[in-house]
């Protein structure tokens, strides 16, 4: 959609940085006359301050993991900003699948093989009046890295299939390549993208334990609102609707 011709020169590939994201927002907020930031994208071997998401850090060895942000100009209306998480999720399911790794979502945005987190998403937007005028889509994938500490419960691609990938910059190609995939989809059928999102979300088809504050109840995802918000049927038939960080799957306990 931006950059179908010129990759090479649409990509800055840094050794260190405090975080990819970080880096986006410098630029967009150092932006020159005339310059084109929209589908920029900025990858970094390290990362000194690496976010998650929440206010979370997110750890990744040097030159070990894919560490890189998108800078979208998405014709996407401020309200509508979730589509983001949900085209981002749907190119990394696919990225994954190519590398014959069966990934599910975990909502709102995470990665996830067999409960343990393969990838997680950061997304940053900045809003125009009701429009989002850029999008810093950060994306960590964990690729080669094969020790992580436990509390982390993560894989890696190297974990799952024993390959070791050398070119990141054909990994960075193609999720770029499947985000663009994604977005062309949703401006032309975006019934479709929220259909593929949830059919490729943890928990819509058997209840499983979630925390909410300090109730604790069993639940299947009945929806997902187009904010973003969790709709959950509990086993005795409630319906209870949840923003981010109001509720919490329990991954242990199933
Ligand atoms: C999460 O908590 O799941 C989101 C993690 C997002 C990590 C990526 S790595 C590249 C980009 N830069 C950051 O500082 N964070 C995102």
């Amino acid at each position: 959609m931006f950059i179908k011709n010129n990759f090479d020169e649409q990509i800055i590939h840094l050794l260190e940085v405090d975080s990819t994201n970080n880096y986006a927002h410098y630029l967009i907020d150092n932006q020159k006359d005339n310059e084109q930031l929209c589908g920029k994208i900025i990858f970094a071997d390290y990362q000194t301050q690496g976010r998650g998401a929440y206010q979370n850090t997110w750890e990744s060895k040097r030159a070990e993991n894919l560490l890189v942000s998108f800078i979208l100009c998405p014709k996407i209306l401020a309200e509508k900003q979730f589509v983001i998480s949900k085209i981002t999720s749907l190119a990394l399911i696919e990225f994954l699948r190519e590398n014959e790794i069966k990934a599910q979502i975990k909502w709102p945005n995470d990665i996830l093989v067999s409960y343990k987190k393969i990838s997680g998403i950061l997304i940053e937007n900045t809003i125009q009046g009701n429009k989002i005028k850029y999008s810093i889509v950060g994306v960590g994938v964990n690729i080669n890295q094969t020790l992580f500490l436990e509390k982390l419960n993560a894989t890696s691609i190297k974990l799952l299939t024993q390959k070791k990938i050398l070119n990141f910059f054909k990994l960075v190609k193609k999720i770029w390549q499947l985000i663009e995939k994604y977005l062309d989809l949703y401006n032309t059928n975006s019934d479709e993208i929220h259909n593929l999102y949830f059919a490729n979300l943890i928990g819509t088809k058997k209840f499983l334990n979630y925390r909410a504050g300090s109730s604790e109840f069993k639940a299947k995802i009945s929806g997902i609102d187009e904010f973003g918000r969790i709709m959950l049927l509990t086993e005795n038939g409630d319906e209870k609707i949840f923003g981010f960080k109001e509720v919490e799957l329990l991954m242990s306990a199933d």
